[in-house]
């Protein structure tokens, strides 16, 4: 019912008398009422004048299921919302979705992670109410070894959305950095479960710092914020990560991991650059020519030999 009042109250625009909204919803003015009080305490501003009635002045910075779905375009991502104020990590819950068997496109968001994770056990700061901290479940009916295309793609999305929001230029960082004037904005993570062959689940785990202020941030981090010198709206750009995800989703399925390569090709800041590769306490150091369909980077060393790189750590040499 609430969602319903702050969606009239959204479309008036301006002061809607009680009797209005009792009638149109068909509750009662002592009902209506306490949904204004429930309202006011999550944060929405909502003034009530006599003779004039009731009019949403403004919507708190909560990414709140309601805000996110109002006038999300999409037709399975994002449809089914879990909204928490804490959590360890939204993967573990996602990972614990994922086994009880929910719907493809589930999504778990978090305002702040007490355990936030990174790629190669590194801890992700989530501080409260500043970035976006989502996992996101997909059943694509691939092998388990086809699976790094999805995180190719979600960093070719997030590029897309944050260029459409902010208008911000960001790079690819292999394997998923998200980067702009070579600080990182954004990284993805992603976990399955899976059998020899057979994908059951892919969690896809993105963290974003939107509306960090710069002092906070980890070293060689940024923000959209210390960007763009401005708060940025993070119902906004969650909405469209979610609908360029989704883009993204249906063009792979339709047109094969190739399409996908190929924009992801075109935001790298790695591919063409010397590189110096720290996998599993190995240096490999050569030019980075290539990506290939699994996800791997190709390296071309001084020896003329190409070899190909799944995991680790990439420096840019110059
Ligand atoms: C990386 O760059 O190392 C990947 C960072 C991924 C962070 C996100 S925040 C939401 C989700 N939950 C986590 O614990 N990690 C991912």
């Amino acid at each position: 019912m609430q969602n319903k009042i702050l969606e009239f109250l959204k479309r008036k625009q301006d002061y809607v008398s009680g009797e209005e909204i009792s009638q149109h919803l068909r509750i009662s003015r002592q009902a209506l009422w306490k949904h204004i009080q429930e309202l006011r305490e999550q944060g929405y501003e909502i003034v009530a004048v006599p003779h004039l009635g009731y009019q949403l002045v403004s919507s708190p910075d909560r990414l709140f299921p309601s805000e996110i779905n109002s006038g999300l375009n999409t037709k399975f991502i994002g449809k089914k919302i879990y909204y928490f104020d804490k959590v360890s990590s939204t993967m573990d819950v996602a990972m614990q979705l994922g086994m009880k068997n929910t719907p493809e496109g589930t999504l778990v968001l978090s305002e702040s992670q007490a355990k936030g994770r990174g790629r190669l056990g590194r801890h992700w700061s989530s501080p409260k109410y500043k970035g976006i901290y989502m996992s996101l479940i997909l059943k694509p009916k691939i092998l388990p070894n086809a699976t790094p295309v999805l995180t190719l793609l979600s960093a070719v999305s997030l590029c897309e959305a944050i260029k459409k929001i902010t208008d911000l230029d960001t790079q690819i960082k292999w394997p998923n950095d998200i980067l702009t004037h070579h600080k990182k904005l954004g990284g993805i993570l992603t976990e399955l479960k899976a059998e020899m062959d057979l994908t059951s689940f892919v969690v896809i785990g993105i963290g974003i710092n939107v509306n960090n202020d710069k002092e906070t941030l980890p070293e060689g981090a940024t923000s959209l914020k210390e960007q763009k010198k401005e708060n940025i709206s993070r119902i906004e750009l969650l909405q469209q990560i979610l609908q360029s995800i989704e883009k993204n989703y249906l063009l792979f399925q339709q047109k094969g991991a190739g399409a996908i390569l190929g924009k992801w090709r075109e935001y790298s800041i790695t591919l063409g650059r010397r590189v110096r590769v720290v996998c599993q306490k190995e240096h490999l150091e050569g030019e980075a020519v290539d990506i290939d369909i699994d996800g791997g980077l190709l390296i071309r060393k001084d020896s003329g030999f190409i070899e190909k790189v799944m995991a680790g750590d990439v420096v840019h040499c110059r």
